[in-house]
């Protein structure tokens, strides 16, 4: 199933990145060598970096 339909983000794709990189959606995103568009997916990819990472809050982005 595809999470973003502008970047062509598959679901088991998503999931498998959240594991490695510990960013918030963009930088998840940008770790997959894309880059948000419509902005109409995040919210879910948002909720599936919570569930991967077993957190309770979305992560917020904190610049160096
Ligand atoms: S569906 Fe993901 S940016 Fe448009």
């Amino acid at each position: 199933m595809y999470i973003c339909i502008c970047n062509a983000i598959r679901e088991k794709d998503l999931r498998a990145a959240a594991k490695i990189c510990s960013g918030d959606v963009d930088a998840v995103y940008e770790s997959l060598g894309c880059t948000p568009q419509c902005g109409s997916c995040l919210d879910d990819a948002a909720k599936i970096l919570i569930e991967e990472r077993g957190l309770t809050e979305p992560p917020v982005y904190t610049p160096f």
